[in-house]
C-alpha cells in the first residue's frame, strides 16, 4: 500500500511481480494479483497458472494501462501452492466475492471449515467459482458486508466479524471497492510480516495493540445467526483498554508519503524496507490513510497475558543473501555457501582457545535443561534428519534419555509430555505447522520449550523459552542444504554447552571441538569434488530408477538425509537404509542392478559397514563407497568417494555434501527445476 507517495502503475506491479518472484519457493503453481482500476474504487485482477513469469507475461499481454500514475492505492497479490482444487486460473488467487470484485481475498492456510461455510452460503443463493477454501470467506465477507443493515461497519469490523466463523490456519489479505485505500490483513497459524518504509526517518519503533475495542466489536453480534459454523459466542460487553496507535506523522505532525508492504516472510519486501513488524496470532491489522492499526480478534481466553505493542524490527539480511549471483540455482549457492554458513552457526559461540561454547539464547536455561527428565527433539524433514544426526552425542556427553519424534507423529500419538521434558524444536523457517502445533502441545503441559530456528522473528523463534538462532543465512532452495548442516552444528554445540559442567568429557569434548575448527576447510575439499560427482550422475546412476544408501549409526541420518535429497529434486526412488537393519529385509532388493551408496567412513562401527559391504557385494551389488581420504582398506577396483576424516561425530557434517552435489547433478541432468520440485514448498504452513 502507498499513501501520498505518487507511482505509476508499471512501479506497482512491478513490486508486486517480484515480491512475488522472491517468495516463490513457499508456492509456485500459480499467481495473481489484484490492483486498483482506472475508475474509483475498481478493482482490476490477473491470474495465471505456473510460475511468476507467465503472470508478469498475462500482464504485459493485457491492454492495461501502466503508465497511469497513482497517488494512494493498496494492491494484493499471491503465490498459490495448491491444497484445495487443482492448480488453474480459477483457483488462482486473489479469490473474489462476485463479479464486480466488492471483496478480494488473498490466504495462506486452510479454512478447515470451508465446506460447511460454503453449504450456508450456496443455500443463501451465493454462487462459487472455484475449488478453493478462500472463495467461500470472500463471499462471506461480502454477505455479512450486505447483512448491515446500515452498512456502516468499518472494514476491520466486517473482517473480523468474518474471522470469527473461520476454523483453520490463515494469513489473509482483504481488498475491497467499498474501502478504496484500506486494507485489511489478520494471521492465525501461518505467518505474516508489515514492513514500514517512509522517506523521512522512521521515528516510531512500535504500534500499539488495540485490545477488543468497542468500536470494532459491537457490531460483530449475530451477523451470521444461522450459520452451523459459528464457534464464537458473540462477545459480551467488551472490556474496553482502548490506547492510542502510533501513526506515521512526520516530526511537523504532517502526513508524509508512506508504504506498507504486507508479506509472508522478509524476502518479499527486504528491497524495499527492513523496518518491519511481526504480527501474532489473533492480530488484525488495518491500514489506511498512511496509518496502521492493530486489534485482537479476541480477548485471550488462557489468562496469558497478551502484549500491548508490536515493536518495528530491523532487519538484518542483505538483498544479495536472496539473490543467485554467479550461481545457476539457489540450491547450488546454498551448498557452496556451507564453508561460511558453518562459520556463521559458531561466531561468537565456540572459542577456539579456551574450548568454551557459549549459547546466550540458552545461557539462563541450561540449569534446567540439565535437571529434565528427557530431551524431545521434534521436527519435519531434513530438520528432523539433523536431531537425528545428533541424538547419539546428547546421550552420550548429557547421558540423558532423548527421543527424535517427527512433529506429524508426535502429535498423532499425543505422546505423553511431562513439566520435566525439554522439548527441542528444530526447523529452517520456524514456521512449519506441524511443528508448531507440536510446540504449543508441549507448551500446554508445561514443558521447556527450546527452538532452533533460521529464521529470525518467526512463530518457533518467537513462542519458544528460549534457543539457538543457527545463523545460515536465508535458504531459498527448495530442498534444505546449509540450514543442515547449521543446524547440526547449532545442536552439537548445544551438547556441548549441556556437558561442560562434566570434567569426565573434557578430552572428548575437546577433540570436538578442534573437529569443528577444522570443518569448513574441510567442507570446501568435499565441494571441490563436485566434477567427479557430476560425471557420477551422469554416468553409472543416469539411468538409474532407484538408489539405496546405507550406513548406519552417525550415518544412519547422513543416509536419510541424502535419499531425501535425491527423491526431492531428482524424483528418483531413493531410500536411507540402517545398515543393521540389512538383513531383515533390505537385503531382497539387491541384485546387479540395484544401485547402492554405501557410507563407511572411519569409526568405531566402520566393522559392521564392511561386512555390510560383503553381504551386498556377494549378492553382486555394485556399490559405491563414501570412504575416508587414504583408506586402504577398501579393495581396489571399488567406485570410492573420498572424503577428509574428522571426529565420529562430525563426520556426517562431510559426508552429507557429496550427496547434496549428487542429488543436485541428477536433476540437472533430467533436466528438472532444481530450485521448485514439483509439488512441493520450502515452508509447509498448513498440517
Ligand atoms: C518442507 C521442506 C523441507 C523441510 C521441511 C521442514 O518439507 O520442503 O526441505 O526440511 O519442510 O521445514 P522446516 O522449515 O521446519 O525446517
Amino acid at each position: 500500500c502507498n499513501f501520498l507517495k505518487e507511482k505509476d502503475r508499471k512501479e506497482i506491479l512491478e513490486i508486486l511481480c517480484t515480491g512475488l518472484a522472491r517468495q516463490e519457493y513457499r508456492g509456485y503453481d500459480s499467481a495473481g494479483l489484484g490492483i486498483d482500476g482506472d475508475k474509483p474504487g475498481e478493482i482490476v485482477y490477473f491470474k495465471e497458472v505456473g510460475k511468476v513469469a507467465g503472470l508478469r507475461h498475462r500482464i504485459a499481454e493485457s491492454s492495461i494501462d501502466t503508465t497511469k500514475t497513482m497517488i494512494s492505492q493498496v494492491s494484493i497479490a499471491h503465490t498459490r501452492w495448491a491444497t484445495h482444487g487443482p492448480p488453474s486460473v480459477r483457483n488462482c488467487h486473489p479469490l473474489r466475492s462476485d463479479v464486480n470484485n466488492t471483496f478480494m481475498v488473498v490466504h495462506n492456510g486452510i479454512v478447515t471449515n470451508a465446506a460447511a461455510l460454503r453449504q450456508v452460503l450456496q443455500k443463501r443463493g451465493f454462487a462459487f467459482e472455484s475449488d478453493t477454501d478462500t472463495e467461500a470467506v470472500a463471499i462471506l465477507t461480502k454477505y455479512v458486508y450486505d447483512s448491515q443493515p446500515d452498512k456502516r461497519i468499518t472494514f476491520t469490523s466486517l473482517v473480523k466479524a468474518v474471522l470469527s466463523e473461520l476454523e483453520g490456519s490463515f494469513a489473509f489479505v482483504f481488498k475491497s471497492t467499498h474501502f478504496p485505500n484500506e486494507i485489511v490483513t489478520a494471521r492465525r497459524g501461518s505467518p505474516l510480516l508489515i514492513g514500514v518504509k517512509t522517506d523521512k526517518k522512521l521515528k516510531v519503533d512500535f504500534v500499539d495493540v488495540e485490545f477488543a475495542g468497542a468500536e470494532a466489536d459491537a457490531k460483530v453480534e449475530n451477523l451470521v445467526p444461522t450459520s452451523p459454523t459459528s464457534r464464537l459466542a458473540p462477545p459480551s460487553a467488551p472490556k474496553v483498554s482502548r490506547r492510542q496507535s502510533r501513526n506515521f506523522m512526520s516530526e511537523d505532525g504532517m502526513p508524509q508519503p508512506i508504504e506498507f508492504f504486507i508479506a509472508s516472510d522478509a524476502s518479499a519486501i527486504v528491497e524495499h524496507t527492513k523496518r518491519v513488524l511481526y504480527l501474532e496470532d489473533d492480530d488484525i491489522a488495518h491500514i489506511a490513510e498512511g496509518q496502521l492499526h492493530i486489534h485482537r480478534l479476541r480477548r485471550d481466553e488462557s489468562g496469558k497475558a497478551e502484549t500491548a505493542i508490536r515493536s518495528i524490527e530491523t532487519l538484518e539480511i542483505e538483498i544479495a543473501e536472496i539473490m543467485k549471483g554467479k550461481f545457476d540455482h539457489f540450491m547450488q549457492k546454498e551448498i557452496y555457501e556451507q564453508p561460511e554458513s558453518v562459520v556463521n552457526t559458531m561466531r561468537g559461540r565456540v572459542n577456539f582457545d579456551d574450548y568454551k561454547i557459549t549459547l546466550g539464547g540458552l545461557r539462563a536455561y541450561l540449569p534446567i535443561i540439565r535437571r529434565g527428565r528427557r530431551i524431545v527433539f521434534c521436527a519435519c524433514g531434513t530438520s528432523y534428519h539433523s536431531a537425528l544426526a545428533t541424538r547419539a552425542i546428547f546421550e552420550e556427553l548429557t547421558e540423558i534419555p532423548v527421543s527424535v519424534e517427527l512433529a506429524s507423529d508426535f502429535l498423532d500419538r499425543k505422546t505423553p509430555i511431562f513439566r520435566d521434558d525439554v522439548c527441542v524444536f528444530v526447523s529452517q523457517s520456524g514456521e512449519t505447522a506441524d511443528t508448531i502445533l507440536a510446540m504449543r502441545y508441549c507448551f500446554e503441559r508445561g514443558a521447556l520449550c527450546v527452538g532452533v530456528v533460521n529464521t529470525v522473528g518467526s512463530t518457533i523463534s518467537r513462542e519458544t523459552h528460549c534457543g539457538i538462532h543457527i545463523n545460515a543465512g536465508p535458504e531459498v532452495g527448495v530442498a534444505s542444504t546449509k540450514a543442515y548442516t547449521s543446524q547440526y552444528i547449532a545442536l552439537m554445540l548445544m551438547a556441548l554447552q549441556l556437558s561442560e559442567d562434566r570434567i569426565s568429557f573434557t578430552d572428548r569434548r575437546n577433540q570436538i571441538i578442534e573437529g569443528l575448527c577444522a570443518l569448513p576447510a574441510q567442507i570446501k575439499s568435499v565441494l571441490d569434488k563436485d566434477e567427479s560427482l557430476r560425471e557420477l550422475a551422469n554416468g553409472v546412476l543416469a539411468n538409474s530408477r532407484s538408489l539405496l544408501l546405507m550406513g548406519r549409526g552417525y550415518q544412519h541420518a547422513t543416509c536419510l538425509e541424502g535419499a531425501l535429497k535425491i527423491k526431492e529434486i531428482s524424483y528418483m526412488h531413493s531410500e536411507g537404509i540402517l545398515a543393521g537393519e540389512l538383513k531383515h529385509g533390505p537385503l531382497a532388493l539387491i541384485d546387479e542392478n540395484m544401485p547402492v551408496i554405501i557410507i563407511m567412513t572411519k569409526d568405531s562401527l566402520y566393522p559392521k559397514v564392511q561386512s555390510a559391504f560383503e553381504q551386498i557385494t556377494a549378492r553382486k551389488a555394485q556399490p559405491i563407497v563414501v570412504c575416508n581420504e587414504g583408506d586402504t582398506e577398501i579393495k581396489a577396483g571399488v567406485k570410492t568417494i573420498r572424503v577428509p576424516r574428522t571426529v565420529d561425530c562430525l563426520q556426517g557434517l562431510l559426508n552429507i555434501i557429496p550427496m547434496q552435489l549428487l542429488s543436485y547433478h541428477l536433476a540437472i541432468k533430467n533436466g528438472f527445476d532444481v530450485d521448485f520440485p514439483r509439488n512441493l514448498a520450502k515452508s509447509v504452513t498448513t498440517e
